[in-house]
């Protein structure tokens, strides 16, 4: 086993005026064990980033090491890494078993070995009914299952998943989480999980690496992605539905700072902590950011707990109804945000409603490097 330590690592394709800079200065530890999510949308530089790591491309500039050993020049099959893909390429006409096998197959380990090494990685897999079978015969999700085993059975140190899980319906989806979650507990081998599916990467991994523009914008836990975003992007990509984002103007009145939201006639409450690094920033002009999830209409209880929460009356326009919540688009002028709401809330169309909210739940960004502030 190892950890995985990529130190200012960039990938450039082509040369010239068409060459495309792939992955940009990127920092990254990955502990021994660790399941680690690389996460963000479709060209960002995921594939790139773990193909560096396996050896299948080369690092333009920086390094790679697995533990000490810099692994950077060396052929993937010397890194003892495996990556499964989003498409399986299986061999049609061997068994799953000989497929299993294949890559100890073609590495001279004797065929007691082979056997038994597949019957493992069948069972861990639950394909163990599956061995004699041919591939055309299975479900996609059976073969992603043989392709994962496939990479598995040369017991990698390092064991890269990229997007297999993308085209395996919602419930499919669901089955691989936890078999992919339980794998890793029984492994315990260092891997990395790349998607651009937030809710897959924060469901599996114990730490999110966020990508975007081929640059690593974050790395955290789901908490923190959460709570603390470093930035309006990781704000908007993490969290469903997004993050709402107001253009806003501080204003000081008797001594308390507020953010105005341009255009809409109200203004954010903040907590203490915020005021001062809304002070210390000391611009005039932010980016405030509120999650529907903080957002939710005021009951009477509201008022009696005693919890800070601060209140803005907004026209609700649309009340969507998902069976575990419902989600409000409401409006104060020509500003538009969203709202969470009990799934019992009903509201008659334009209706005026009182949405709660808690001051230190509203994140300030600086509209220029859209950084967060707090
Ligand atoms: N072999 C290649 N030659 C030229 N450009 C490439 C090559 N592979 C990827 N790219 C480009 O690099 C960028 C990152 O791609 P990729 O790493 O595949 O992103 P992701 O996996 O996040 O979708 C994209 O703009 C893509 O078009
Ligand atoms: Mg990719």
């Amino acid at each position: 086993m190892a950890d995985v330590t990529l130190t200012n690592v960039n990938k450039i394709y082509g040369e010239g005026p068409s060459a495309v800079h792939a992955v940009q200065d990127l920092n990254l530890k990955i502990d021994d064990g660790e399941f680690v999510a690389l996460l963000g949308p479709s060209g960002c530089g995921k594939t790139s980033t773990l193909r560096m790591i396996v050896g299948l491309e080369s690092i333009s500039s920086g390094s790679v090491h697995f533990d000490d050993r810099n692994v950077s020049a060396l052929e993937p099959q010397d890194r003892n890494v495996a990556m499964a893909f989003e498409t399986y390429a299986l061999y049609p006409n061997f068994t799953v078993e000989q497929n299993l096998a294949f890559p100890l197959e073609v590495r001279g380990f004797s065929a007691d070995e082979q056997k038994k090494r597949a019957q493992n990685v069948a069972e861990l897999l639950r394909i163990t009914d599956l061995l004699d079978a041919y591939p055309p015969a299975l479900s996609g999700g059976q073969q992603q299952r043989v392709s994962l085993g496939r990479a598995l059975i040369r017991e990698p140190d390092v064991f890269i998943l990229d997007e297999v899980m993308s085209h395996l319906d919602a419930h499919l989806k669901f089955q691989m989480l936890f078999d992919l979650k339980r794998l890793h507990r029984e492994l315990g081998r260092t891997m990395i999980y790349v998607t651009h599916d937030q809710v897959e990467a924060l469901a599996l991994s114990d730490r999110v690496a966020v990508m975007s523009n081929a640059r690593l914008q974050q790395v955290g836990d789901r908490n923190t992605l959460y709570n603390a975003p470093a930035n309006v992007f990781v704000a908007d990509f993490i969290g469903e539905p997004p993050t709402n984002f107001f253009q806003a103007q501080a204003v000081e009145s008797d001594g308390d700072l507020r953010l105005a939201v341009d255009d809409a006639k109200f203004t954010l409450h903040l907590s203490e902590k915020t005021r001062a690094a809304v002070k210390a920033h000391g611009g005039a002009r932010f980016i405030a950011g509120i999650r529907p999830q903080n957002l939710t209409p005021a009951t009477a209880s509201d008022a009696t707990s005693g919890q800070t929460t601060a209140t803005l009356s907004a026209k609700v326009s649309i009340n969507e109804y998902l069976g575990e919540r419902s989600i409000l688009t409401a409006h104060r002028g020509p500003v538009s945000f969203r709202a969470l709401a009990p799934p019992e809330t009903r509201s008659a169309p334009d209706e005026i409603v009182e949405l709660a909210y808690d001051p230190a739940n509203v994140m300030v960004f600086d509209p220029e490097t859209e950084d967060l502030v707090h």
